[in-house]
Parts: C-alpha cells; sequence; structure tokens
C-alpha cells in the first residue's frame, strides 16, 4: 500500500476538531482523492487534558506547537491556531524554512505576513495551502489562483463575515436594533463573546487582503483597506434601504481602477434583485468579475467546523497529490507594482440620512451644502410632517468623490436644524 501522507495538526479547537473528524469519517474518499490514506500523526494544543471529544489514542502530542515544524514523523503541518503573531508564525515559518509542506485557516496570519510567508515558501520549495483562510468551505482561492488565472480581474466582491451578514439580515427581517441583535447572536453562538473583530470589519478586512493580493497579483497589502463596520447601522436605515429597493451588506470590494487597486470594506446599499442582496444569515459570497469570464459567483458556508475542515482537508490532498501552486498565484518578483488608492480618490453613489428639525428652510440649507461641494442629488425621501420635532430625511446622492462627500457631511452636520451626524453609506451594485 502506498504510504500515508502523515499530518501534524497544530489547534485542536472548532477547526481542528472538525479536521480529524472529517479525516475520520471520510478516509475513504479522501485517500481515493489523494491517492493514499491521509492520517493525523501527531498533535498540539494548549491544554492536553480537556475533553475534546476526539479520539487521540496513538497519537503523538507536542506540548510546543513549534516543534511540529522539525518533527520527523510528520509530512505536512496544518496551523489551526490562529493570530498573526506567535505560536502561529513562528511554527508556519519554521515549517516553510524546513522545506515542510504547511496548510493553514489563519487569514490574520496571511494578511500580515503574506509576502514574506511566500518568500519562505519559494525559498525552501515548500507549498503554503490556505484555502481555509477565506470564505470557510467555499474554494475562492483555487477558483481565484487557478480556474481564473487566465483572466485580468477588474473586480471582486464579497460578504465575508458572516456573524455581520447574520446580524443585518435579522435586523431587516425582525425591524429589530443593532444591539438586539447582536447579543442574540452571541446567545446562538454566531458572535464571539467579544464580537469586534467581527464587527468592526477587521475579519472581513483580513479576508478582502487576501483576495485582492490573489485577484490583482499583488503583495498582501492589509494596511490600504478602508475598514468601517456595522456598529451604525440602524434599523431606520435599513427600513429605508427597502423603501428604496436596497439591502444593506457588509461588502468586501477590492476594484481595478485607472491608478491602482481600491481595497474597501463597509456597509453598502445593494440593489434587492442583486445576487449578493439574497445571500442571507451566516452564509457568505464572492462576486469576481474578469475580462474574459464575465462574472462568477460562489456562495455557501463562510465558518464553522465541516465548512473549514472541507477547505483544509482539500489542500491537504494537494500535498498528498503532489500539487502546487506559488502562493499568491505567481513568484513574488512576478508580482504587480500596482498601488493601492485610497479611500478618498474613491467615487460612487452615497446614500445620506439626516435627522433634522422639522421647520422651514432646512432642505433648503441642505441642498446649498450639498452645493457648495458640488455634490448633485438623485432623489429625496421624506416622511409626514412634525413641525418642531425630529424627522428623518433620506437622499441619494449621484456620483461623487468620496472627498466631496466628506465635505458635504461636514457642512450638514454645522447646520443648526441637523441633530446628529448623518447616515452616510455606499451605494454598490452586487
Ligand atoms: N472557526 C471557524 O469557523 C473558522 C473559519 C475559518 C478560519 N478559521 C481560522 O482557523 C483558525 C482556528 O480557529 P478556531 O475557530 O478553530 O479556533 P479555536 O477554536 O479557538 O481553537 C484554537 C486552538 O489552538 C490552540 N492553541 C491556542 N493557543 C495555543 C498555543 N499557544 N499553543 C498551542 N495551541 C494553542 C487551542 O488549544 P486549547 O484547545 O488547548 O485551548 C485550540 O485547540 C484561526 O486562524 C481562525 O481564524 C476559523
Amino acid at each position: 500500500m502506498t504510504n500515508p501522507l502523515r499530518v501534524g495538526v497544530a489547534g485542536l479547537g472548532t477547526v481542528g476538531g472538525g479536521v480529524l473528524r472529517l479525516l475520520r469519517d471520510n478516509a475513504e474518499i479522501v485517500a481515493a482523492h489523494a491517492g493514499r490514506p491521509i492520517v493525523v500523526t501527531t498533535v498540539s494544543a494548549r491544554d492536553r487534558a480537556r475533553d475534546r471529544g476526539l479520539k487521540l489514542e496513538g497519537v503523538h502530542w507536542h506540548d510546543d506547537p513549534v516543534a511540529l515544524a522539525t518533527d520527523t514523523a510528520v509530512d505536512v503541518v496544518v496551523e489551526l491556531i490562529g493570530g498573526s503573531e506567535d505560536p502561529a508564525r513562528a511554527l508556519v515559518f519554521a515549517a516553510l524554512e524546513a522545506g515542510r509542506p504547511m496548510v493553514t485557516a489563519n487569514k490574520a496570519l496571511l494578511a500580515r505576513h503574506g509576502v514574506a510567508l511566500a518568500i519562505a515558501a519559494e525559498a525552501s520549495g515548500a507549498s503554503l495551502g490556505f484555502e481555509a483562510a477565506v470564505a470557510g468551505g467555499i474554494p475562492i482561492i483555487k477558483t481565484l489562483r487557478e480556474g481564473l488565472a487566465a483572466n485580468r480581474i477588474r473586480r471582486i466582491a464579497g460578504i465575508l463575515n458572516g456573524t455581520c451578514n447574520f446580524i443585518l439580515t435579522n435586523m431587516r427581517e425582525r425591524g429589530r436594533e443593532f444591539a438586539d441583535v447582536l447579543a442574540d447572536a452571541q446567545k446562538l453562538g454566531y458572535a464571539e463573546a467579544d464580537p469586534s473583530f467581527d464587527i468592526d470589519g477587521v475579519d472581513a478586512a483580513h479576508k478582502l487582503a487576501i483576495l485582492a493580493a490573489l485577484a490583482f497579483g499583488r503583495a498582501v497589502e492589509f494596511d490600504a483597506v478602508h475598514i468601517e463596520g456595522i456598529r451604525q447601522v440602524s434599523a431606520l436605515d435599513i427600513a429605508f434601504a427597502k423603501e428604496l429597493g436596497y439591502r444593506i451588506k457588509l461588502l468586501g470590494i477590492a476594484r481595478r481602477t485607472e491608478t491602482g487597486v481600491e481595497q474597501r470594506v463597509h456597509p453598502c446599499m445593494v440593489p434587492e434583485n442583486s445576487p449578493l442582496a439574497r445571500v442571507d444569515g451566516v452564509y457568505n459570497a464572492v462576486v469576481a468579475e474578469g475580462d474574459f469570464v464575465g462574472r462568477v459567483m460562489l456562495e455557501g458556508r463562510g465558518a464553522g467546523a465541516g465548512p473549514t475542515a472541507s477547505a483544509v482537508v482539500a489542500d491537504l490532498i494537494d500535498v498528498a497529490r503532489g500539487r502546487r501552486a506559488p502562493v499568491w498565484g505567481a513568484a513574488t518578483d512576478r508580482l504587480s507594482g500596482l498601488p493601492s488608492v485610497p479611500i478618498a480618490a474613491y467615487s460612487g453613489a452615497y446614500y445620506l440620512r439626516l435627522m433634522v428639525l422639522d421647520r422651514a428652510g432646512v432642505i433648503a440649507d441642505v441642498a446649498g451644502a450639498l452645493r457648495d461641494s458640488g455634490v448633485s442629488l438623485e432623489s429625496m425621501l421624506q416622511h409626514g410632517r412634525a413641525p418642531g420635532d425630529a424627522v428623518p430625511i433620506v437622499l441619494v446622492t449621484h456620483e461623487t468623490r468620496e472627498s466631496q462627500m466628506r465635505e458635504a457631511v461636514d457642512r450638514i452636520e454645522r447646520l443648526e436644524s441637523v441633530l446628529e451626524r448623518p447616515s452616510v453609506i455606499r451605494i454598490e451594485h452586487g
């Protein structure tokens, strides 16, 4: 019989446990696709005594996960600890430097150290698989790096964080405010006790930086991603979105412009009949637009033990077969020098919601502020009248530069009748 592929797994939490279960339950189908059995022989986690519901008899244990990198009884190392710093970072670099194939689900590590990791992999000839790092079970890494490799990609847009999509979907379906729905999501296990990484857009930005590097053949530049989360999205905005024929989604968007690559994560008004608008709950989806292929969309579960393990094991099957692609689709010395475009250079249509005191002249003042900043209006929405009280006014602009919009919002906020900072949401095709 062919020699099994011996796997060392560091991290036995949600994903690590899922990988061990998948390799046990689907051993036969995995072996058929891999051409040989794939067997976990060595593991590492923090707490050896913890009952994980996993059969670990006969499996070697390392207290120090970095020891897996040089353990000669291991053919491939899987890093499922997480975080962009040590021990995950030390383990992945040590394994690559030792020429050991590496598989990881760690988006933070790739977003922060992507180029250095690729250089280490190239120097030793080791492979680095990270299908599980973006959108869990959706095979978007392979799709961009291999399936769409012949295309010039113009744009990618994705729902990249299931927690945010769950919250926004629930706010829309139940007409509830952000804080209430977040509390429910935490009870259901869809949001962490400290949800900031998800709801402030950082997790989606890690994934977007990885996708943008692959799509545009350039070095990962996480620090160039413009990031806004969903804390400011209100039930009122969601209701207005519905009225205007939109849904609010947190999207990660990377777009090739005349001057470089734009990367941004923020809430978007997406036309309700567009494919991304209809991706609800914890689901993720990614749209890629290529010059020859046109538009491609993948949808599926972006997190959880099963979907993530599915992606990790797909990478292990590649290792077993000896299939290997450059980390970022091309050798690091062939990556393009396309610059990052700052958000100030963005241009698009905007939704703007104001809370104003309902009194004579307010609309004229707001229109004046927009005019003075060079912003032109496509439509305006105002319901009922409540003289002397606070009422919402919704404005939709024609295409406007971000810098003009910011100037207009500052002007509007200073108006006496405007009661709070306007809510501003960019309008994006799905
Ligand atoms: N969860 C998902 O749905 C999902 C989806 C896509 C990607 N990912 C990525 O997959 C990775 C793992 O996520 P997860 O959700 O499985 O995390 P998790 O449930 O928190 O598990 C982390 C594991 O790492 C171990 N660990 C932590 N610090 C360690 C240390 N210093 N030394 C040795 N072991 C250590 C923990 O050990 P103990 O068990 O002993 O505490 C635990 O087994 C992360 O990079 C995450 O971003 C997760």
